[in-house]
């Protein structure tokens, strides 16, 4: 697994003060240009899922939540690989039918609000949350909010990457919930 992952790394690239200045910008897509790294972070990702699990018992999750953009790539992996619900979480005014809401800050937009669809999640519901970054943990911490709105728990939530200065993990209620791949 550390092969593969030196080998995922080799074609990530970063972009210094963007969106903004000061801000180091870690780009997934640059995976995603690559088929054969994507491929190997798609197995990378399962590992850290499955090891993180490894003493849970049954099903320790039942859907996978994305968090847009990013998020939906490897949340649409998971879900197929593990046989259960995707669920998108999308920035608000995007999702038809009735939704609930959240509103959170990140790194360089203070301002956002997220919504997820309700019919797609209830109190049985444990959600294993993916997005690209953990940055500030604003986004994060929305999408926890926004499970625990519905009545649902979150199981884990998984970032390819974490800006650890940033200390984003200390919003989560449980920060040990959080499985990150690449720390930054
Ligand atoms: C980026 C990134 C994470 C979030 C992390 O998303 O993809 O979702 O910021 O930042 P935080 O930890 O400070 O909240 P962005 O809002 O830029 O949207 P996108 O994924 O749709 O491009
Ligand atoms: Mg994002």
């Amino acid at each position: 697994i550390q092969d593969k992952k030196k080998q995922v790394q080799a074609v990530v690239k970063t972009f210094p003060d963007f969106p903004k200045k000061g801000v180091d910008f870690v780009d997934y897509f640059s995976i995603l240009y690559h088929p054969k790294e994507t491929q190997l972070l798609n197995e990378i990702v399962i590992e850290a899922v499955d090891k993180h699990f490894a003493d849970a018992g049954e099903s320790p999750f039942n859907m996978v939540i994305g968090l847009e953009t990013r998020g939906f790539f490897l949340g649409m992996v998971l879900s197929q690989h593990y046989n259960i619900p995707f669920v998108p979480i999308r920035k608000k005014g995007k999702l038809p039918g009735e939704t609930e809401c959240a509103n959170y800050a990140t790194e360089y937009e203070e301002k956002n609000a997220a919504e997820i669809q309700k019919d797609s999640i209830n109190e049985d519901s444990k959600a294993l949350i993916i997005d690209d970054l953990l940055a500030t943990g604003g986004t994060l911490r929305m999408a926890y909010d926004l499970v625990e709105k519905c009545g649902a728990q979150v199981a884990a939530s998984l970032v390819v990457f974490e800006i650890c200065v940033l200390e984003g993990r200390k919003k989560l209620k449980d920060p040990s919930s959080c499985i990150a791949i690449y720390e930054y």
